[in-house]
């Protein structure tokens, strides 16, 4: 079910092990950190891919190590919420995907892991896949906002309580409500880096939870949702500028509250001269950086990336969500992954 709220993609469809999926990582554009305190957030699903293929077996696998649940808490949570008669699984997980990078690698794990549970279990609304692992991750971090886990099943440009767009679902939990839209990708090239400095996102939200219940608190919050809102806006108005000049009002704000790193600082600074704007995404603190490249200098801003040592990607909003893999789905058949 769906709140009312109209569709967002096709169901997950029945099907039956051995089966595989996938799911897309995702790229924040404005309004990390401050979505969880239920402000607005625009981000992308990324075409870079985490794939999992399940089987039955003997017992719990995963990547051929045994024991997995009790070392995983993403999914021990998983299995608790869609997998109750705990019959063992063989999984194998490939990832495009850098972990620990800001770009919704365990989001990735834990939808293309719901999307084989449901399916198995019969077939599922793709709003409630959005809800539950929303549930899963959120039991396996202890914080955050379901943000991430909507944008890798929805795919595709998203607002989160932006106000703008095609309403699609909405997710709630402890007070907040986050409602879901889809905005019209303007089909641009964002150019993604990744520090290769891990980061954990439960630490960096508890850091920046505490700046937003301190004095002047409501004022910062207010200040990421207006940055988030006229992002929003040029975004819509197709303006790279506009946008880029947002990124960086989103940056200085980030770095006001603690979560940005030297590494980072220092791509920001290698990327700009190709840029019309550039920012951490994600939780900061390590992690990645997204930078909008001027017209035909893409390959120049990740060349300037990949001279730091970094790894560097031009990426597209993915329209795609997490889906099955095979006959009709949007990959290769099982047997042949
Ligand atoms: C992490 O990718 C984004 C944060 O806003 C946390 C969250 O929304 O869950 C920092």
């Amino acid at each position: 079910m769906s709140d009312g709220i109209s569709s967002a993609g096709p169901p997950i469809p029945p099907g039956r092990l051995p089966l595989g999926a996938r799911s897309p990582g995702k790229c924040i554009l404005f309004g990390e950190h401050a979505v969880v305190r239920g402000e607005p957030e625009v981000l992308f699903a990324i075409d870079l891919y985490t794939q999992i293929v399940a089987r039955p077996a003997e017992a719990h696998r995963l990547n051929g190590s045994p024991d997995p649940v009790a070392r995983h808490p993403y999914l021990a949570r998983a299995l608790a919420e869609l997998w109750p008669d705990g019959s063992p699984l063989d999984l194998t997980v490939t990832s495009r995907l850098p972990k620990s990078a800001g770009l919704g690698s365990s989001a990735a794990f834990v939808a293309a892991l719901s999307t084989i549970l449901a399916s198995v279990r019969g077939g599922l609304d793709r709003a409630e896949l959005a809800r539950v692992a929303y549930r899963i991750e959120q039991g396996a971090q202890g914080v955050g906002s379901p943000g991430d886990t909507t944008a890798v099943v929805a795919g595709g440009l998203l607002g989160v309580n932006a106000g703008k767009g095609e309403p699609i679902w909405a997710v709630a939990d402890d007070g907040h409500r986050w409602e879901v839209r889809r905005l019209p990708d303007p089909g641009w090239t964002w150019v993604i880096g990744s520090s290769g400095v891990p980061r954990a996102t439960g630490p960096a939200v508890a850091g920046v939870g505490r700046l937003f219940d301190a004095p002047g608190g409501p004022g910062r919050l207010e200040a990421f949702a207006e940055v988030a809102r006229s992002g929003l806006d040029a975004l819509l108005g197709e303006d790279r500028e506009g946008v880029g000049g947002q990124m960086r009002r989103n940056q200085a704000l980030l770095r006001a509250v603690g979560v940005s790193h030297p590494r980072l600082e220092a791509m920001i600074d290698a990327v700009a001269p190709a840029c019309w704007g550039e920012k951490l995404t994600g939780a900061g603190a390590g992690g990645s950086i997204v930078a909008l490249p001027r017209a035909g200098r893409e390959m120049e801003a990740v060349r300037r990336l990949t001279r730091l040592g970094v790894p560097a990607w031009a990426v597209r909003v993915t329209a795609g969500g997490a889906d099955t893999l095979g006959a009709g789905g949007p990959g290769p058949p099982v047997s042949g992954a």
